[in-house]
């Protein structure tokens, strides 16, 4: 459940109309909900009846520090995979010993500084990795906390490039040399061996996948046992889909989810560790954005709207579908039309929804894109010039720009001309 919903004819984020925001802070614009947000950690964290867990926001999903510091207050550790992100964690107040580390390219400068702050620990994905990471910690005189980010080799059967766990991705540790890579964890004297993790991918709507993945785990987690390893933590990673379309696909509830983790890894005695990004976050929040123009084509009619590809790419590269509200109430007897609504940018990939049925739209009227609250903003470029988009945040009939519109003087300032060319 989310706070979008018509009062009085008007789409509102909780108590804060939809027009106010646009007519305060300009389209196009991302607008969260702090309700969303706390509901969403509260139901997942509900849905695990298990002593020892520990909720990492995938901070990638969306790494807003008004948006990390609420999820924070809420009980939220974090899951970070690079230095930037860590430093957003940090600043958000989150405590390091919530503060997990992802990642296949980690380098020894961010190791060190992820060291310095004194996170709960690195997901390492390869023995390189593992022997890099010894030397940082090694220079500090430190034994650095780990777990094996291992490829179970398992179709999450979601869309290829957010598949993460087959055996052709470059995640994780071959499951086929687990056991060896774990020796090696042992031999390093600085890289204390604390546990095991595991990301298959992300919007996964079965929990089938999950489970074959997770009993995998269960399986290793015993046999280094038995090599005499100690394994205190299992890291499930993140990943479980939410829905994007009405009546369409139905992923399964955060209860079944956490149930039947509990039910597979359980009775291991282990901190249990999860990576959550897009439940948190994905229908925590809109696109708002104006349409410019009403464009007949010759055999389809386009709304053009002032959002673009680069303020929210999910559709140009995962053929991602997002709902579409009017922000005004359609009369429920208004007929429907198709529509065709896309960006001002100059490429074809620049298309939110084709052929979308919608009441009759004009121009000027306002549309909220929605589900994305989740690899929206943290994505967006500044692609054809267009200015960063902006984001707010809604707490009851309050609201708060928590990232103002970039200008132009900032954009074209990072910009340097060479000697020679002055
Ligand atoms: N943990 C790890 C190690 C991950 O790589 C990811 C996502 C997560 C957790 C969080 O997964 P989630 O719970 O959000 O599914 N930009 C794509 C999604 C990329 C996901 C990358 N990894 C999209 O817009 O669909």
């Amino acid at each position: 459940m989310d706070h979008f919903q018509y009062k009085n004819g008007i789409l509102h984020a909780e108590n804060v109309s939809l027009e106010r925001i646009a007519a305060e802070v300009a389209t196009p614009v991302y607008c969260y909900s702090t309700a969303t947000l706390e509901r969403h950690f509260k139901v997942f964290s509900g849905a695990f009846d298990y002593a020892d867990t520990l909720i990492c926001f995938a901070v990638k999903a969306n790494s807003n520090l008004a948006v990390l510091k609420t999820l924070g207050r809420a009980g939220a550790g974090a899951d970070v995979v690079s230095e930037g992100e860590l430093r957003r964690a940090l600043a958000a107040d989150i405590p390091p010993e919530r503060i997990v580390f992802s990642g296949v390219g980690k380098t020894a400068a961010e190791m060190d500084f992820a060291m310095e702050a004194g996170i709960h620990q690195f997901n390492v994905e390869s023995e390189t990795e593992l022997r890099t990471l010894n030397g940082v910690a090694g220079s500090k005189a430190v034994k650095a906390p780990v777990s094996l980010r291992i490829n179970p080799d398992i179709d999450a059967k979601t869309h290829e490039k957010i598949s993460t766990g087959k055996a052709e991705n470059k995640f994780g540790i071959p499951w086929s040399r687990a056991m060896e890579a774990y020796r090696l964890a042992a031999s390093l004297p600085h890289i204390d061996v604390v546990g095991v993790d595991v990301h298959i991918g992300s919007q996964l709507t079965e929990l089938a996948p999950f489970r074959s993945a997770f009993e995998r785990v269960v399986e290793l987690v015993k046999s280094l046992r038995a090599a005499g390893h100690s394994i205190q933590r299992i890291d499930l990673g993140g990943g479980l889909g939410i829905p994007y379309t009405e009546g369409g696909e139905v992923p399964p509830l955060p209860a079944a989810y956490g149930a039947m983790i509990v039910e597979v890894v359980g009775n291991l005695g282990c901190q249990l560790i999860l990576e959550p990004g897009r439940l948190i976050a994905g229908n925590a929040g809109i696109l708002l954005t104006r349409i410019l123009y009403i464009k007949e084509g010759e055999n389809r009619r386009f709304a053009i709207l002032d959002a673009a590809m680069n303020d929210l790419m999910r559709p140009a590269v995962y053929d991602a579908y997002h709902g579409i509200l009017p922000v005004a109430e359609p009369k429920p007897d208004s007929p429907r039309e198709e529509y065709d609504f896309v960006g001002p940018v100059c490429e074809t990939a620049d298309l939110f929804a084709k052929s979308r049925p919608a009441p009759p739209l004009q121009e000027g009227d306002l549309i909220a894109i929605k589900s994305a609250g989740a690899y929206g903003a943290v994505m967006s470029s500044t692609y054809n010039t267009r200015l960063l988009v902006p984001e707010t945040l809604v707490k009851g009939d309050q609201y708060s720009v928590i990232r103002p519109r970039q200008n132009y003087d900032i954009l074209l300032g990072l910009d340097k001309i060479p000697s020679w060319l002055e």
